[in-house]
């Protein structure tokens, strides 16, 4: 099979900027794919079609692929289900969907996209299905044009990942590719695996069936534009990679913070913990793109060979270390936004006496010639003060000598924050002096808003990632080796946690986390720096 080529670049003939259309030049991105085409012709099967994530993402983002003219000229979807529906209410149940909960697209282009919507009802269980699903494929694809690609999308809970790879090669639908032939490909929704045991598992069956360049797991994350603004910031510019290392960067805080709480989904998330849920996956996808080194080139390998290299240097923990290192907490009773909210164990779905983590803060080192010595700390949570993603890389302090006997402020450090969401942007805490008659330094922000400078029709992250898949450009997708190492990171965490469960320190939802959290910071002389005052904790 040709190596896929390195599309970094996500429309197809036009870049909308402050809602303008304006055609693509040779500036525009890094990639070798010829404009205007966004991938061969293929059929998107997606199993688990009527599920919440096929409703709320996988849809709008689709559609609005269509809108912008992204999607291939020949292209179907076949949706695999269990319950009862034709081609029509498939439409028309998606249709409701897209004008519910994503408004902003309209419905003016609907028709046409709908058109190529299909509904296959069958039990993903059962080998008749996939009999029916060849048969339907081949129809479908006759009266789309199409030349036998494939891409499958196991949107389902991952208890059904074995079994419907296991009847889709028995019905000889996920064949390699072979030169020129049609490709056959497969996204797989997180979470992939539930500890590293069942991650190699899982693994272990994806390379009996499929070939590596076949394997697309998803980490949503890396489909934000802003998380793979962070290599465009290193990489494209000159400007910071000189501070980029142990010689001037204090320490690395990486925040991901939500203000909602388990929202309906708490019999899933308390067997799972805000470690699997936000910070195996999400927290340490950005921390390898932060830290890691220039790839040779933007193919899918060589970037994730450099983030393998990150993950692989993160120092691992020993049973015995874990408490100096990681520190976690349970929302209580509190209030987000003003609204009150219950404690987490009075959720649906959560066991009242739960010891299940919603927040967790670990100090990871990178022991490399880049990073020896600063400690990248990284906090997740759910119920926290504000709703923000964002990376925090704090410059030691400038040397204190001509301002310090000034009577003003302490000089804070600088501090480039990579905003990742919301309010996506990049900004640098500097001091400035104030003007007036004295020399008094006063700290200011210098910034970059990504909606003033290209306007607001960003693409959501789902969008890319289906626009990568089909085009198969796998670089904003994990491999095995990444997945595999970063289970490995946590999994003394999760041991240790599950072995005392009583050391669990409540927070009040709304708030920025336990106590033990800020502790942890402080006893190397740090602190957060909070979101949204750029102030310490209080
Ligand atoms: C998912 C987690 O992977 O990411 C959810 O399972 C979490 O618990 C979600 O809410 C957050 O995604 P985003 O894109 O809203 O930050």
């Amino acid at each position: 099979m040709p190596a896929p080529r390195a599309n970094l670049c996500m429309a197809a003939g036009t870049h909308s900027t402050a809602g303008r259309d304006r055609p693509l030049s040779s500036h525009d991105c890094a990639s070798a794919e010829p404009r205007g085409a966004p991938g061969d012709g293929c059929a998107l099967v997606l199993f688990g079609a009527t599920g919440d994530l096929t409703r709320r993402k996988l849809a709008p983002a689709l559609y609005s692929l269509s809108r912008r003219g992204m999607l291939p000229q020949r292209f179907a979807v076949v949706a695999f289900a269990r319950r009862p529906m034709d081609d029509a209410s498939f439409r028309a149940d998606l249709r409701d969907s897209v004008a519910r909960l994503a408004p902003r697209l309209g419905l003016a282009e609907w028709d046409g996209f709908a058109r190529r919507l299909h509904y296959h009802a069958a039990d993903p269980t059962n080998a008749a299905g996939y009999t029916g699903l060849r048969d339907r494929l081949a129809h479908i694809e006759a009266e789309h044009g199409l030349t036998g690609n494939r891409l499958y999308y196991l949107a389902t809970p991952p208890d059904l990942f074995a079994t419907i790879l296991g009847r889709l090669q028995e019905s000889g639908l996920t064949r390699p590719s072979t030169e020129g032939g049609p490709w056959s490909r497969v996204i797989l929704e997180k979470p992939f695996g539930y500890d590293l045991a069942s991650a190699r598992a899982l693994n272990r069956l994806l390379r009996a069936s499929l070939d590596e360049e076949q394997i697309y797991r998803i980490d949503h994350y890396l489909g934000k534009e802003t998380v793979q603004n962070i290599l465009v910031m290193r990489f494209a510019n000159a400007l910071f990679e000189q501070t980029w290392n142990h010689l001037y960067v204090d320490n690395v805080q990486i925040t991901v913070a939500e203000t909602l709480g388990v929202e309906g989904r708490g019999a899933y998330f308390d067997r799972s913990g805000i470690l699997r849920d936000m910070v195996q996956n999400h927290a340490l996808q950005v921390m390898t793109l932060v830290a890691m080194e220039p790839p040779v080139s933007l193919d899918a390998d060589s970037v994730r060979d450099e983030k393998v290299k990150v993950l692989r240097a993160i120092r691992s923990l020993s049973a015995d270390d874990v408490d100096a290192h990681a520190v976690r907490g349970q929302y209580a009773a509190g209030a987000t936004g003003g609204v009150p909210c219950d404690a987490y164990t009075a959720e649906p779905g959560v066991p009242s006496d739960s010891r299940t983590e919603t927040f967790a803060t670990l100090r990871l080192w990178i022991d490399n010639w880049r990073w020896a010595g600063v400690p990248f700390y990284i906090r997740a949570g759910k119920r926290l003060a504000r709703r923000v993603t964002e990376v925090v890389v704090q410059l030691r302090d400038a040397p204190d000598v001509l301002f310090a006997r000034l009577d003003c402020d302490r000089i804070a450090p600088n501090r480039l924050t990579i905003r990742i969401q919301p309010d996506e942007g990049i900004e640098i805490a500097m001091s400035a002096k104030e003007p007036g008659p004295t020399m008094c330094v006063h700290p200011v922000v210098m910034e970059f808003d990504y909606r003033k400078a290209f306007g607001d029709d960003m693409p959501g992250a789902y969008e890319r990632l289906l626009a990568h898949a089909m085009v198969g450009e796998a670089s904003l997708f994990a491999r095995d080796d990444e997945i595999e190492r970063a289970w490995q990171l946590v999994q003394p965490v999760l041991e240790r946690w599950a072995a005392s469960p009583a050391a669990i320190e409540a927070y009040a939802a709304g708030s920025w986390g336990p106590a033990c959290s800020n502790a942890l910071l402080a006893a190397d002389g740090r602190r957060w720096w909070n979101p949204s005052l750029r102030a310490p904790d209080p």
